[in-house]
């Protein structure tokens, strides 16, 4: 039964490979995710962390209710997978086996970082690292369903698109979290951003060993303006709406990105990586707020304290009545409604700005 399935799953390959695409076909083979809460999909629920939304109210706009994935409805990737033409979501990794994966897999995890200690104050979760050696195991998967044919395997993943977003983590839940964790008595935000930097161009060259070309690097957003920063360092009273210190590491962290971006594709064959810059588009959606329909900005839709941003929505607590007015869904997470704002930027977008040096919809076609 197995080996029928492969064998199928072969003959599809074959046919996918030999005939342009047909209407109703998804733009790129597979997609591939990695990355924290913001795009994890149900990788924590089984873990013991902290971390983790598999509960009521979190998914009250989605179909399935709660799955795991860290607000009301779809993240950013659940948007750009429809975008791209995909039938379904791209399934998390926990729990998806045979030829499913061909189709691309998530392996985000809800307070992930590129440092392997990051989030540890949360609890258990798959760290970049974690996440990169987790599609290694995937990819050796898929070269048996490919007969062991490395060509045949590489000629597939080098048209797939690889979506990685890391680095908010490595702020909140570490640089900036100084009771718990020693990285801002070590480093300064300049130096402690090129540490991560450098840790990243590791983690993202062993993707492209694997056969990743199609690369779309997300950018770290606004953290400083998120309702749990605002709680906590209630910075409307100094005149400013959000953390401005925490902001400005995020920019020099972004900029280092950027360059990294850029010497990727300069020095790397057929690599096509784009920098998605997150920061960007948040800055956009906050100083525009109105113009895209959304009245609340500071306060999340479900949560306690100050801002609603000082504990995450708890189980079955009450949220919001419009969830669509809101630019965040809790203390850290946007919305649905944001993450249609930010996934349509990266898909479509035309300026240089929000997605560089292309769109996820040019990189599909690249
Ligand atoms: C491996 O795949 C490539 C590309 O699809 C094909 O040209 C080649 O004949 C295959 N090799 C073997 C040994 O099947
Ligand atoms: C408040 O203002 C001071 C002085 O401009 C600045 O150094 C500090 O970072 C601000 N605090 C926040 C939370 O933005």
């Amino acid at each position: 039964m197995a080996r029928l399935g492969v064998w199928m799953a072969v003959m599809v390959l074959t046919m996918a490979a030999a005939t342009v695409a047909w209407s109703g076909d998804p733009q790129v083979p597979c997609f591939f995710i990695f990355g924290d809460s913001l795009v994890d999909n149900g990788n924590n629920n089984n873990l013991l962390t902290l971390a983790r939304a598999n509960y009521a109210p979190y998914g009250i706009d989605f179909p399935q209710g709660a799955s795991g994935r860290f607000n009301n409805g779809r993240t950013v990737v659940d948007i750009l997978a429809q975008l791209l033409g995909f039938r379904g979501y791209i399934p998390p990794r926990e729990g998806t086996r045979g030829t499913a994966i061909l189709r691309g897999l998530n392996f985000a995890s809800g307070a992930a970082g590129i440092r392997d200690e990051t989030g540890n104050n949360l609890g258990d979760h798959f760290s970049m690292v974690e996440q990169v050696e987790h599609f290694r195991t995937t990819a050796q998967q898929m070269a048996r369903m490919f007969r062991g044919n490395r060509t045949a395997l590489f000629g597939y993943l080098n048209r797939c698109i690889f979506a990685v977003g890391m680095g908010s983590n490595d702020y909140l839940n570490n640089y900036f979290m100084p009771s718990m964790y020693s990285t801002s008595y070590d480093y300064n935000p300049k130096t402690y951003a090129a540490l991560l930097i450098q840790d990243y161009e590791r983690q993202l060259t062993a993707l492209y060993d694997l056969g990743a070309r199609k690369v779309a690097i997300v950018g770290v957003g606004q953290i400083g303006c998120i309702p749990y920063e605002l709680a906590r360092y209630n910075s409307r009273a100094n005149g400013s709406r959000c953390n401005e210190r925490i902001n400005k590491a995020i920019d020099l962290y972004n900029a280092g990105l950027l360059r990294l971006v850029e010497s990727f594709n300069n020095e790397l064959p057929d690599a096509k990586f784009v920098f998605v810059n997150t920061y960007e588009s948040s800055k956009d959606l906050t100083n525009n707020a109105a113009a895209y329909g959304f009245e609340v900005i500071d306060k999340g839709c479900c949560g306690v304290g100050r801002n609603n941003g000082q504990i995450t929505c708890l189980p079955f607590q009450q949220p919001c009545e419009d969830r669509s007015k809101y630019l965040f869904w809790d203390a850290f997470h946007p919305t649905e409604a944001a993450n249609l704002v930010y996934a349509r930027k990266a898909y479509a977008s035309t300026s240089t700005a929000d997605v560089y040096p292309m769109n996820i919809q040019q990189l599909a076609m690249a």
